[in-house]
């Protein structure tokens, strides 16, 4: 990429797109013997530093799991913590983001989310929207299922109204009606943590995804702990099918 600041030694090729489930928080709150709302305000230092490192890389595209459909489950001061948290990062990153050219978008339901932290969310969009550095989606209320769904919905929308014909659905179309709509699939998906499993993300996205499963808490990946998992990804033989 032509705006990267700087290269990690030894790794040739960059994946284009990098998502994150940033799981983990719980259990480093409690090795620590603290509350589980700082366990998520720790993990938020993490993510602030794997995004300037993703940018720094000139990385395209970095995908991070923030909350998902199915987190609403936890107790109201969990969810409430978090939703503290999410509205204390946008209004103290806003600025810096935008001016480093980062591009957010919200991948979820960001309807259904409180008033504050909606705002909050549109605004981080709109303001960064015609920005040319790293594209950065962070998934909130998002479900890879309902994106699955929701994206049917919208093309039989455009069906009956006449602006889709449906003969012409195929692969690339169907990835168009989804939240990441112009992205890149992804190449490298990472969880933290030891957990294998994808909880609901990017189920579409992830047809052909390198996994990474670093056994580390979420808190305490590091930026070293992120250079192993690219350099991991650039010594995978990738087949696509192929021979
Ligand atoms: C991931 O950490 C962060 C969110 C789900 C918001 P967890 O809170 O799931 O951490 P563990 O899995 O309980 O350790
Ligand atoms: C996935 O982690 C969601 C996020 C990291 C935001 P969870 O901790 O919620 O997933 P499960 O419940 O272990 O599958
Ligand atoms: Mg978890």
């Amino acid at each position: 990429m032509g705006n990267a600041k700087k290269t990690l030694p030894g790794l040739e090729k960059l994946p284009r797109h990098v998502a994150v489930i940033m799981d983990g928080n719980g259990r480093w709150a409690k090795k620590n013997k603290l509350k589980v709302a700082l366990g998520h305000r720790r993990g938020v230092e993490t993510l602030r530093a794997i995004i300037r490192e993703s940018s720094d890389l000139g990385i395209e595209a970095l995908t991070l799991y923030a909350f998902s459909t199915e987190n609403w489950k936890r107790s109201p001061e969990e969810v409430g913590a978090l939703m503290d948290l999410l509205l204390e990062f946008f209004t103290s990153e806003i600025d810096e983001l935008d001016r480093e050219q980062v591009r957010i978008l919200i991948l979820g339901d960001v309807d259904a989310m409180p008033p504050r932290q909606r705002y909050a969310l549109y605004n981080a969009m709109a303001r960064t929207k015609s920005n040319t550095g790293l594209k950065l989606n962070i998934a909130i209320n998002y479900g890879g299922r309902a994106e699955i769904a929701l994206a049917a919905k919208r093309m039989a929308k455009d069906v009956q109204s006449g602006l889709l014909c449906a003969d012409d659905i195929d692969e690339q179309t169907y990835s168009r009606y989804l939240y990441t709509c112009d992205l890149p699939d992804v190449d490298l998906m990472i969880r933290t943590s030891g957990e294998m499993r994808l909880s609901n993300f990017l189920l579409f996205q992830c047809a052909y995804a390198e996994f990474d499963f670093p056994a580390v808490l979420w808190p305490d990946y590091t930026l070293e702990e992120y250079h192993a998992s690219l350099l991991r990804f650039g010594s995978r033989e990738r087949r696509f099918g192929g021979r």
